[in-house]
C-alpha cells in the first residue's frame, strides 16, 4: 500500500472560507423559520442531510444512512481488515442555534477528507455526521452515536415527541427497523474516533490560544422533577389553603442554583419549567421541570444528585405536594485517550498551530464512542464564550488552523500506520462483541 506524502489541497484560507460557506449553507435549512433548529429525523434533517451526502460523495466517499439517519461517508480503502479512524460531529441543533455546534465538526472533517485528494491511505477512514446529539426531539440525547455503539435503550423507543409520534414509529417512518440497532464497529479494529468541535466556552478565547486538547468531558445526568398539588381558582382560594406546586418549582430552582454555586465545578441547570394547566387565573395543578447536572467527578455528581432530589422530597413535605423524578439520561465523564490526544497535539506544534488543553462540561457524542474506542477532540475557540444561541460564531482564521491540524493528522497517522506492525500497534483496539462494549461501565443511567 503505497503511503501518502504530502498532498497538494486547497489552501488554508480557502479551506476555511468553503467551510464557514457550507456552514452558512446549512444554517438556511431549519424546522422553524427565523430561527435554527433542527430536530431528531425532521424534515430539515432530511435535507441537510441530503446536501451533505452530496458533498460526501463529491469528495469520493460512499454514504450510507443507518437505521436512525446517522450518514457515514466512506473513504476507499480495498483491505477490509484495516483499522478505522472515525471523524465527525452532528447535524441536529438546539432550538434557536448557532451555525456551528456540531455542524463545524463534520465539515471541518469533510474539508481535511476533501484535502486528501483520494490519495489511498493505509486504514479504513469514515466521516459521520450524527443524526441526533441535542435530544432536542425526544429530550434524551445521543440518539446517534447510542445507536451507532449499539445501545439505544428500549425503553426510550416508548417516548414521545409534542406531536405524540413515539420515537419507534419516526425511525419506521424513516425506513429504519429500531429492533435492529446494532454496533456499528464490532469485531472492528478501531484507532479512534476525532471529532473537531467548538469550545462552546470562554477558556480559550481567555488564554489567548485558536485551538485546544481535550482532556476530559464532564459527566451528567437529565432528569425531569414534577411536583403535584391541586389546581383551583386564583381569586377565590385563600392562601392559606392553596397546594401551589409554582413556589415548590421556585424553591427548587433556587436550591439548584444554591448548590451548584457552593460546590466548585458544579454546574446545574433548570431550562424547562411547565405549569399547568398554565393560566393567569388559575393556582397550577402541577409544575414539571428539568434538570440538566454536571461534574467531572461522577462521586461528586452522584452526591449532588442526591443532595438535591433529598431537597425536593422535603419542599414536596412542607407544602403538601407529591414530588415525582425520572432519570432520563445518566453518563459518567470520561477522559480523552492520551495517545490519540497526544498525536493530535504533536500535529498541531508541527503546523505551528498552538494548543492548551482543557476540560469540557459540554455533551459531546465523543462521550459516547468513548465507549468503543480511542477518542480524542479537537476544539475551536468560540468567541465570547456563545453557543447554543444565534450568536454562536467562530474566527475564520481558527477553522484554518483547525483544518490544517486535522488534515495533517490524517496524513501524519497515514505514514505512521505501517501495514505490518499495525496488528501490535496498541493504538489500535477491537471492539468486542454485538454490544460493542469495552467492558468499561460508563454509562449508568437509573
Ligand atoms: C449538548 O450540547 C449539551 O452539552 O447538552
Ligand atoms: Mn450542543
Ligand atoms: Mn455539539
Amino acid at each position: 500500500m503505497p503511503m501518502i506524502e504530502q498532498v497538494i489541497g486547497p489552501s488554508t484560507e480557502e479551506a476555511a472560507a468553503s467551510i464557514l460557506e457550507r456552514c452558512e449553507a446549512l444554517a438556511r435549512i431549519t424546522d422553524e423559520p427565523g430561527r435554527i433548529t433542527r430536530g431528531f429525523l425532521s424534515p430539515a434533517m432530511a435535507e441537510v442531510t441530503t446536501l451533505v451526502a452530496r458533498w460526501m460523495e463529491e469528495a469520493g466517499l460512499q454514504t450510507e444512512l443507518d437505521i436512525v439517519g446517522n450518514l457515514i461517508g466512506t473513504y476507499p480503502c480495498t483491505d477490509d481488515d484495516a483499522p478505522v479512524l472515525v471523524l465527525g460531529s452532528h447535524l441536529d441543533t438546539v432550538s434557536d442555534a448557532g451555525r456551528y455546534d456540531g455542524i463545524l465538526g463534520v465539515l471541518l472533517a469533510l474539508a481535511a477528507v476533501e484535502a486528501l485528494d483520494r490519495a489511498p491511505l493505509p486504514f479504513a477512514l469514515e466521516l459521520v455526521a450524527f443524526a441526533d446529539e441535542e435530544g432536542l426531539r425526544y429530550g434524551v440525547p445521543f440518539l446517534g452515536s447510542r445507536a451507532m455503539v449499539g445501545d439505544l435503550d428500549p425503553a426510550w423507543l416508548r417516548r414521545r415527541d409534542r406531536e405524540g409520534v413515539t420515537m419507534a414509529d419516526a425511525i419506521k417512518a424513516w425506513g429504519g427497523d429500531p429492533t435492529e440497532v446494532r454496533c456499528r464497529y464490532a469485531g472492528r479494529r478501531m484507532i479512534g474516533f476525532v471529532e473537531a468541535h467548538i469550545e462552546q466556552g470562554p477558556v480559550l478565547e481567555q488564554r489567548g490560544l485558536p485551538l485546544g486538547i481535550l482532556e476530559a468531558l464532564s459527566g451528567a445526568c437529565w432528569m425531569r422533577i414534577r411536583f403535584d398539588g391541586c389546581a383551583g381558582h386564583a381569586g377565590t382560594t385563600p392562601m392559606a389553603l392553596r397546594r401551589d406546586p409554582v413556589p415548590a418549582a421556585a424553591e427548587m430552582v433556587l436550591a439548584v442554583e444554591h448548590l451548584a454555586l457552593r460546590e466548585p465545578d458544579l454546574v446545574a441547570t433548570v431550562g424547562k419549567m411547565r405549569p399547568s394547566p398554565g393560566a393567569s387565573n388559575v393556582i397550577a395543578g402541577s409544575v414539571e421541570m428539568s434538570l440538566d447536572i454536571r461534574h467531572p467527578d461522577d462521586r461528586c455528581l452522584a452526591r449532588s444528585i442526591e443532595s438535591l432530589l433529598d431537597n425536593c422530597r422535603s419542599i414536596a413535605r412542607r407544602r403538601d405536594l407529591q414530588m415525582h423524578h425520572e432519570v432520563l439520561h445518566r453518563q459518567r465523564g470520561v477522559e480523552a485517550d492520551a495517545r490519540v490526544s497526544a498525536l493530535l497535539r504533536e500535529t498541531a506544534n508541527a503546523v505551528g498551530v498552538e494548543t492548551g488543553e482543557l476540560a469540557l462540561g459540554a455533551g459531546h457524542d465523543s462521550l459516547i464512542m468513548a465507549r468503543i474506542m480511542p477518542m480524542a477532540m479537537l476544539l475551536l475557540r468560540s468567541p465570547g464564550g456563545v453557543s447554543h444561541h444565534p450568536d454562536e460564531a467562530v474566527l475564520p482564521a481558527d477553522v484554518g488552523d483547525a483544518f490544517d491540524v486535522l488534515h495533517a493528522f490524517i496524513q501524519r497517522l497515514a505514514r505512521e500506520t505501517v501495514p505490518d506492525d499495525r496488528k501490535t500497534d496498541p493504538v489500535f483496539i477491537r471492539v468486542d462483541g454485538d454490544s460493542g462494549s469495552t467492558g468499561v461501565d460508563l454509562d449508568c443511567k437509573g
